[in-house]
């Protein structure tokens, strides 16, 4: 970027160590103590493959503290030959390593009006990561499955309490099988060319490319095939699309594929700059399609997204098929004033972010353009 930035950024704002975590959560900033849930600050999200040390945790329970030795992985249900396996077995398999962009399906809630229930992220529970592990498929399908199964079941080794839930939970979630059945999908034991962190899942999560990340269950301990629907506390409240005026014991359509989004990493929310030419960096993606354009608008557009004066920005690449390009795109700002930068992605399947996701009461996948404010000031 040229032009001054003298901005604070949210990467300065305290963030203390995680309680019960073996490794400080560095430059995170803390969203709630208890549970734990951290993200990063945009300007932190500049790079194509996110640190580990940056990349947001969320956990909806405490920390399990599991060992490598004593690990077990349990494949059960609608299976010929249910397996209980160790470390060391899933070391005998071809390792697979997939860059993917996880994106938490509360991301962006601060910024839903009215304010939707749950953890307030800004747009940081998000990162792109390098996993490395075993196609999921090579080893539950040892278990020889039966056509019956229609979904694969991850359980995590973490539990405890829900508001409003009488019993203590695990964590868990499920997939369709087409969703297990594809070779990227993971059971990863490293992050970046390490060995997960213990926030991050170690020493086993799953990794579910192109999905929003309650599905990528860390501390995985059991897989089930199920021949139904599974109605889990965590597939069928927290991560559902739930409208006003929708009966609470009918069960909603649950969040699966990241939808289409874009977000500025720089320059940072607030930030002040002198008059002249900036060049504004961000990154874009989108679950089950390519991106095919993103733009950068100054000026507020209407609702339809047009106002305001777009330009394409271009596409750095890299094109992977699970994690975001990133794009950049100059912007002349010739006159002081305060400004609004706001940028929006298309999809190759020709979807476009809306000025305004429609509203949810959880606020999950909420796609809506992101918005920096933005001063421009001689004396910057
Ligand atoms: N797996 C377990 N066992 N427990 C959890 O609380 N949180 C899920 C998913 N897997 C969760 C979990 C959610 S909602 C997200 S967004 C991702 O983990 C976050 O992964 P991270 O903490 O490694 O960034």
């Amino acid at each position: 970027m040229t032009g001054t930035f003298t901005g604070r950024s949210p990467a300065a704002e305290a963030s203390p160590e995680a309680p019960g975590l073996s490794e400080p959560s560095k430059g995170l900033t803390v969203v709630t103590k208890e549970p734990y849930c951290a993200e990063t600050p945009l300007p932190e999200l500049d790079t194509w493959v996110t640190p580990t040390e940056r990349f947001f945790v969320r956990s909806h329970f405490p920390v399990p503290h599991l060992d490598v030795e004593s690990w077990r992985l349990i494949v059960d249900g609608e299976v010929d030959h249910p397996l209980e396996l160790s470390f060391a077995d899933l070391m005998r398999e071809r390792t697979r390593t997939v860059v993917t962009t996880m994106e938490c399906a509360g991301n962006s809630r601060s910024s839903v009006y009215p304010p939707a229930q749950g953890v307030r992220w800004h747009h940081g529970a998000l990162g792109t990561a390098r996993w490395s592990g075993v196609s999921l498929w090579d080893v539950i399908s040892k278990a020889e499955i039966r056509p019956a199964a229609i979904e694969a079941v991850f359980e995590g080794a973490d539990h405890g309490r829900e508001p409003g839930v009488p019993e203590e939970l695990s964590y868990a979630m499920s997939v369709p099988i087409v969703k297990a059945e594809h070779p990227d999908t993971l059971l990863a034991f490293e992050m970046n060319g390490e060995p997960l962190t213990a926030s991050h899942g170690f020493p086993v999560r799953v990794i579910v490319p192109g999905w929003y990340g309650m599905g990528s269950v860390k501390w995985v301990t059991r897989i089930s095939l199920i021949d139904h629907s599974f109605r889990g506390f965590f597939r069928t409240k927290p991560y559902t699309f739930i409208h006003e005026g929708d009966d609470p014991d009918v069960l909603r359509k649950p969040v699966t594929s990241l939808q289409v989004k874009s977000v500025i990493t720089w320059p940072p929310e607030g930030a002040t700059v002198a008059p002249g030419r900036i060049v504004v960096r961000g990154a874009a993606w989108s679950g089950e399609a390519a991106i095919s354009r993103v733009e950068v608008a100054v000026g507020l557009p209407d609702d339809s997204g047009e106002g305001g004066t777009w330009r394409p920005a271009t596409l750095l690449g890299p094109e992977t098929p699970h994690a975001w390009v990133r794009w950049e795109v100059p912007i002349d700002l010739e006159r002081p004033g305060y400004f609004v930068l706001r940028c929006r992605a298309t999809d190759e399947r020709g979807d476009t972010q809306p000025l305004r996701a429609e509203w949810n009461f959880r606020g999950v996948a909420n796609n809506s353009m992101h918005a920096v404010p933005l001063i421009v000031r001689r004396s910057a």
